[in-house]
């Protein structure tokens, strides 16, 4: 049997609660012409899904959309043969079919995994997806330099790790933003950040200014709200900021525009120091860039240049709960749950 957790048709709030998901049994399913049946590995647990359950994109019936590493099981899919282990979206799910006909997001197209690159599970993290955006957000759009300073948010997390490191690399000051304390000091005493303060403290605004002396010259968002408020008032004349993500605002009501609320915040402050906002969408550099970006970063992570954590739970059982726990960031590192066995380890 296939397990799977989809959306219990319960009224949907902020933020998932416990009856929000619903975990189903169904028969494994078969493949048809041009498909192949994909075991479930890792189950990757990311912000934008929440998007996909408040906006109606996952309906009741089916299986939660998320990206996964999984292994093929049988295959009427030219080019995949059973055993091979594949990035694909079996979504919330022990089984899922991939190829002719299996819905998914335009950009994120099924592919043979070579474990010789790297850990699987780092397909949908630092060598997937998540690499991909710190890259084009950091390296392509903002195009840090020797000397600046440059200030991510969520900086313990997926994305936010790999993006300090990058900009560390091409010799900027990087100063991080996270939450606990502990992941402050992985930022700056794992990762090599400069310095990293914590929203949480009472004196946020002040730590950032402190820990940014000479003013701000790139800005790579994640996370929107308080952080955005601290961050304004010290950008350079000339700053470049990347909005990959507004965290704070998913639990936001009535589908408040986040990000038009930030830019009216932002304005006055914009527009008097020549601050460019750039938004980033994943999705627009998958063509383009996603083999240059595998063929500079793959070496780095390698060679531990960068360094990359993951927090991996067990179980398809712990999936919604694992997923509200990185919401609201008890997850330390890019959160995965591991549903079947990994042949690779
Ligand atoms: N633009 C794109 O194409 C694209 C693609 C992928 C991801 N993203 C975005 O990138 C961002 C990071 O995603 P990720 O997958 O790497 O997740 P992540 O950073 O691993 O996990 C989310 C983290 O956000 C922080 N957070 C949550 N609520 C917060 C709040 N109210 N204030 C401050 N920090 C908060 C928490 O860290 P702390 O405990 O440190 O606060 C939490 O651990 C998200 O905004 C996501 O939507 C965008």
């Amino acid at each position: 049997m296939n397990r799977y957790w989809t959306l219990s048709g319960k009224p949907i709030g902020a933020w998932p609660e416990a009856d929000t998901f619903e975990l189903r049994e169904g028969p494994i399913p078969s493949p048809g012409p041009g498909q192949a049946l994909t075991r479930t590995i890792y189950i990757s647990l990311d912000p934008y899904q929440w998007a996909y359950k408040r906006r109606g994109i996952d309906t009741p019936s089916a299986p939660c959309h998320a990206r996964t590493i999984a292994q093929v099981i049988e295959s009427r899919m030219e080019g995949f043969a059973p055993g091979d282990l594949v990035f694909n979206t079996n979504g919330w799910a022990e089984y899922g079919l991939m190829g002719e006909g299996v819905a998914r997001p335009s950009y994120m197209i099924p592919r043979k995994l070579d474990p010789a690159q790297g850990r699987i599970s780092q397909a949908v993290g630092v060598l997937g997806m998540l690499g991909l955006t710190a890259y084009a957000g950091m390296i392509l759009m903002a195009r840090p330099k020797a000397g600046e300073t440059v200030v991510v948010s969520a900086a313990s997390g997926g994305v936010g790790q790999i993006a300090g490191q990058l900009a560390r690399l091409r010799g900027a000051r990087v100063v991080g933003i996270a939450g606990r304390e502990a992941k402050c000091r992985f930022v700056t005493e794992e990762l090599g950040f400069d310095a990293c303060v914590s929203h949480l403290s009472p004196t946020f605004a002040e730590d950032l200014r402190a820990a940014c002396p000479t003013g701000i010259d790139v800005y790579f968002e994640n996370v929107g709200g308080a952080v955005f408020e601290a961050v304004l008032p010290l950008f350079n004349p000339g700053a470049r900021m990347t909005i990959c993500g507004l965290i704070a605002h998913y639990g936001d009501e009535g589908g408040a525009d986040a990000r038009a609320a930030l830019m009216a915040k932002g304005q006055a402050v914009f527009a008097a120091r020549g601050v460019s906002v750039k938004d980033l969408f994943v999705g627009d550099f998958v063509e383009g860039h996603h083999d240059t970006f595998l063929r500079d970063v793959a070496p780095l992570v390698a060679s531990g240049q960068v360094k990359y954590r993951e927090d991996i739970r067990q179980g398809v059982e712990t999936v919604p709960a694992c997923f509200a726990e990185m919401l609201r960031g008890d997850n330390f590192g890019k959160m995965l749950v591991q549903v079947g066995p990994d042949p690779t380890l």
